[in-house]
């Protein structure tokens, strides 16, 4: 007996997130940020100052990555190695790296079975590039979600801005086109949405209006 699997996929920026640990709370599902694990693979290769196209080191560090997921008072904390990284692995430099690092197949395979192990009853929300063509091909619904790159930019400055960190939108949108691009023309599971995925364009959607979508979608197939 399987658990359900709900997948959203889609570029970076365009609500994954934030309609993931909502539908996911409003389930009781589990939770699977997969692009977290990208990022945690990254940071230890930033801070252990390992070549980002050293692929033999990096897909060692994929296998053996320490990492506890831990809910405290509700939110969600990253420990890496016992270091609370829940920050750090926001910052764009670390994105960019795990851009980087996620086009590396043997890194890919090395994060496989550890995505596979959160599918749990009563069901788990899946939130990443590859959840529905590579990682949970079976999901009863795939979701791709997206939102034009202006728009995905403007949310990102507001994100970095509420965090207290600064930055330009000319910028954002640049890095937001480039790491587009990366997950978009890579070899192996690159970003594109499932055969069977809905396409939800978030572009004109407030989270509450594309939480209801979903969540209509999911009864009509439950
Ligand atoms: O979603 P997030 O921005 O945290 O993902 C960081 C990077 O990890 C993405 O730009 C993408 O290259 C990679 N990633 C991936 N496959 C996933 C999730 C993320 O390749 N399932």
């Amino acid at each position: 007996q399987t658990a359900p699997v709900l997948t959203i996929d889609g570029p970076g920026g365009a609500g994954k997130g934030t309609i993931s640990r909502m539908i996911a709370e409003r389930l009781g599902w589990h939770l699977l940020d997969s692009g977290a694990l990208y990022r945690l693979t990254a940071l230890a290769a930033l801070r252990k100052e390992v070549a980002l196209d050293d692929v033999e080191r990096l897909t060692r560090q994929a296998q053996r990555l320490d990492v506890v997921f831990a809910v405290e008072d509700g939110a969600m904390r990253i420990l890496l190695e016992g270091d609370d990284v829940t920050r750090a692995i926001r910052r764009e430099e670390v994105g960019n790296a795990a851009s980087q690092v996620a086009a590396l197949p043997p890194v890919r395979e090395a994060l496989l079975q550890r995505q596979r192990d959160f599918r749990q009853a009563p069901g788990l929300v899946a939130d990443g590039r590859d959840m529905g063509t590579v990682v949970f091909t079976d999901a009863p619904l795939k979701i791709y979600l997206t939102a034009s790159a202006e728009e995905r930019a403007q949310r990102r400055l507001r994100q970095l801005r509420e965090a207290g960190e600064d930055a330009r939108l000319a910028t954002l949108l640049e890095e937001i086109q480039a790491r587009d691009a990366r997950d978009m023309q890579r070899a192996v599971a690159p970003l594109k949405p499932a055969e069977d995925a809905v396409e939800l364009d978030t572009t004109q959607l407030d989270i509450p209006e594309v939480v209801e979508r979903i969540e209509t979608l999911l009864a009509e197939r439950g």
